[in-house]
């Protein structure tokens, strides 16, 4: 037998289709600092659960790309979980390069907004720059819906074509697939109409594990009945700095005037931590850590 270590890429498909084969997501939440980071962290330590914790492009460009993958390397280095450093939403490939060069696990490269050809051509060489280095890619199809610190998409033609999935993952190589199946990004105007069928069609037609984006405002029965019919990563953004920033603002007037900082963190991260437990279970990935 060979003792060769398998690269993350390797590991974590094989997570993801085991909670396909268990019928769970792994739960991926997107942080904005060190604070969330941690609640993040702490919380799947502490349910056992595997989780990514996802960077957006916005995120690696304000807090810069080498620190934040420092933090990330450092951080799965003690996890005791399948701690999977995630670089969320990025429309450019050099900078999906940079996640890769600097320690991320995995990347998501999104030219979503483009045509199908231009999508592919986009996204193929940083599958491959990704894959020479044990790196696992997603990649999207259709389009998420709503603004948020990713983009804003406003259109009605944001389903994900069958035929379109089959083409993109069999000419890109990509290892996992976003779909645009009527989720938005931020909170909802009214109920989501999720198009289930639509997913069923394509969890049949391609062997990738499948994404949900858009998890803020979708109801746990909506995200169960996702993960049956195909769904295996769940993507939470906006409660998290939601709840964040409440919890700061709250704090900040519990506590008054030159409060200091760690005074007013250290139970902000606790109320982030607690939003992330209920997603965790809402995933059903508690207890699913290997
Ligand atoms: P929400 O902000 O709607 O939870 O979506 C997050 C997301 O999909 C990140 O990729």
């Amino acid at each position: 037998m060979s003792n060769r270590v398998a690269s993350p890429r390797e590991r974590f498909t094989e997570l993801l289709l085991r909670a396909d084969s268990e019928g769970f997501a792994v739960p991926a939440f997107n942080y904005s600092d060190i604070w969330d980071f941690l609640a993040i962290t702490e919380a799947a330590e502490q349910m056992r659960s595997p989780v990514f914790i996802s960077s957006n492009q916005r995120v690696v460009t304000d807090i810069g790309i080498e620190l934040c993958g420092a933090i990330g390397a450092a951080a799965i280095r003690r996890a005791s979980i399948p701690l999977i450093h995630h670089l969320d939403h990025s429309n450019r490939a050099e900078i999906c390069r940079a996640a890769v060069d600097n320690g991320y696990p995995s990347v998501m490269i999104d030219a979503s907004s483009r045509p199908l050809e231009d999508n592919i051509t986009i996204v193929a060489p940083v599958a491959e720059y990704a894959h020479e280095r044990g790196v696992l890619v997603e990649g999207e199809i259709g389009r998420i819906k709503g603004a948020g610190v990713e983009g804003m998409y406003t259109g009605e033609d944001f389903l994900a074509q069958v035929d379109e999935a089959v083409r993109f993952v069999h000419e890109t190589g990509v290892d996992t697939l976003a779909v645009g199946i009527g989720t938005a990004h931020g909170f909802y105007q009214g109920k989501p109409e999720i198009h289930f069928d639509r997913l069923e069609e394509i969890n049949h037609a391609v062997s990738v594990p499948l994404v949900l984006h858009g998890g803020t405002g979708v109801s746990e029965e909506e995200i169960r009945q996702a993960i049956r019919r195909g769904i295996n990563k769940v993507n939470v953004g906006t409660i998290i700095h939601c709840t964040y920033m409440n919890a700061v603002r709250a704090e900040l007037q519990r506590r008054g005037e030159n409060a200091y900082t760690l005074d007013v963190m250290v139970p902000v991260r606790a109320a982030v931590r607690e939003e992330v437990e209920k997603w965790i279970r809402v995933c059903m990935a508690d207890g699913k850590a290997r």
